[in-house]
């Protein structure tokens, strides 16, 4: 599939290269929205293939529905196109179990109209001044509208993942591991760091403002876990054991009946397989475990003796550089991922070995925190001090204090645009069809906390 791009970040662009820079973002998200739902026929655009999904024609007229909503209507000042549809696609209306039996317009419609609205949407971009009113200023609402198609072209990759049937996306093999592997922990000394944003154009509501945070020591470990270690989990029997569990987690495993990672299956040797959009493929030791949900995260770093990182935890690991004292866009830097810095943008339609991105380490020598998986932290969903909606209280806001978990870093699955050392991602605890895993943390001991190392 597509390249993630190296273009510079839109804070050094002037307006004609922002906009250039603007329209090739926006054409990269339809190029992936268009393969993820041309690689299937009608019938399977329109059908439910999980509860837990929408049909993949309902968020291709949902991308096109937003896409109007902001920048064709907002920015570009137009009047609706098609005012009747506007509640079919609102994601407050309809759970998406029920969306399959909405009067949706069919895939050819679907199409028609999202070209529609691109081209207006287009047009708008030329006519917006990209100065002045927040909304557009710096395009925020262009960014706005790549990171949500992108973001659902993530969803429509696990919707792939889930749907039954014979293989229809491919892609190259992820790079391999730059040998040799380093230390398997990280200390972070104890100290503060500025968590979040106020400068990042991009940046949505909840990943802002720039506020400071003191942290003591903690130990993290410097690659996500493995299906190799997650697999000695299973085998040292952590799925029958409540002493590794919460009682909520426990009780989900209980009545889910969990017994490994979801798509994993044992044969009669012992050996794990997989399935992997429509591919079974022996489980690969090396790559980070993918589609746990928050409670087998947890208990797995409770077998370990570890725990999972909170969420400042995880953000001082990827942002903060010592040497400095400032907190970076992305842990190897500021400037926008490339290639070679991380598996992002279903370039490779899993996770690379951990130790293959040896050019994305953070300052403090973390890896892999930006793409391959999502990582759950134990922190609950909660906005920053300071926190304002901007532009709408559905994206952020109507989601703070329920029981979701924070996850950070994107996953193979999330295009570059989307995902920044500041992204915040939320999910049930229960969640797994996402393309989750998790690394482990603990408290330093004192010893470690007075040498400054490990
Ligand atoms: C940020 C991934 C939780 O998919 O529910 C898409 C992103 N918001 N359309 C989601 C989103 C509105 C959101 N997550
Ligand atoms: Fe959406």
């Amino acid at each position: 599939m597509t390249e993630t791009s190296t273009v510079p970040a839109p804070a050094e662009l002037g307006a004609e290269g922002l906009r250039a820079h603007v329209a090739s973002l926006l054409e990269r998200s339809r190029a992936r929205s268009t393969a993820l739902t041309d690689a299937v026929d009608e019938a399977d655009l329109v059908a439910q293939h999980s509860p837990l999904m929408s049909p993949l024609v309902w968020d291709l007229a949902h991308i096109g529905s937003q896409e109007e909503l902001w920048l064709v209507r907002d920015a570009g000042g137009h009047q609706p196109l098609r005012p009747e549809i506007d509640g079919l696609y609102d994601a407050f209306q309809h759970s998406r179990a029920s969306r399959v039996d909405l009067p949706l317009l069919t895939p050819p419609e679907t199409r028609a109209y999202v070209a529609e609205v691109r081209d207006k949407a287009l047009d708008a971009l030329e006519r917006s001044p990209l100065t002045g009113r927040r909304l557009v200023d710096r395009a925020f609402a262009f960014g706005m509208i790549v990171q949500h198609e992108q973001q659902h072209d993530e969803t429509m990759l696990a919707t792939h993942q889930l749907r039954a049937g014979a293989p229809v996306l491919q892609a190259d093999a992820p790079p391999p591991a730059a040998a040799p592997r380093g230390a398997r922990e990280v200390l972070i000394p104890a100290g503060r760091f500025t968590q979040g944003t106020s400068t990042e154009p991009w940046a949505l509501d909840n990943e802002r403002p720039a506020h400071p945070v003191d942290l003591p020591a903690f130990v993290i470990d410097a690659y996500p876990v493995t299906n190799g270690e997650y697999a000695e989990f299973i085998a040292g029997g952590g799925y029958d054991d409540p002493r590794w569990w919460t009682d909520a987690g426990w009780k989900h495993r209980t009545e889910a009946g969990l017994v490994a990672p979801q798509f994993w299956e044992r044969d009669a040797s012992g050996q794990w397989w997989r399935r992997r959009f429509g591919v079974v493929e022996p489980v690969p030791a090396d790559e980070p475990v993918v589609h746990v949900c928050f409670h087998e995260a947890a208990a797995y770093a409770a077998w370990a003796g570890k725990r999972l990182p909170t969420e400042p935890e995880w953000e001082k690991a990827a942002r903060h550089d010592p040497a400095t004292g400032r907190s970076r866009r992305y842990p190897w830097g500021d400037e926008e991922p490339t290639p070679a810095h991380a598996n992002l943008g279903q370039r490779y339609l899993q996770p690379a070995p951990v130790g293959a991105y040896p050019r994305g380490v953070s300052a403090h020598g973390v890896h892999q925190l930006i793409g391959d998986v999502w990582e759950w932290t134990s922190s609950g969903w909660e906005p920053y001090p300071g926190f304002e909606v901007f532009p709408y209280p559905e994206y952020s806001q109507v989601f703070f204090g329920g029981d979701y978990r924070v996850l950070r870093g994107g996953s193979f699955g999330t295009d570059a645009a989307a995902i920044r050392g500041t992204f915040r991602n939320w999910d049930h605890p229960i969640r797994r069809q996402i393309f989750s895993g998790f690394r482990c943390a603990r408290d330093a001991t004192a010893a470690e906390a007075a040498e400054g190392r490990l």
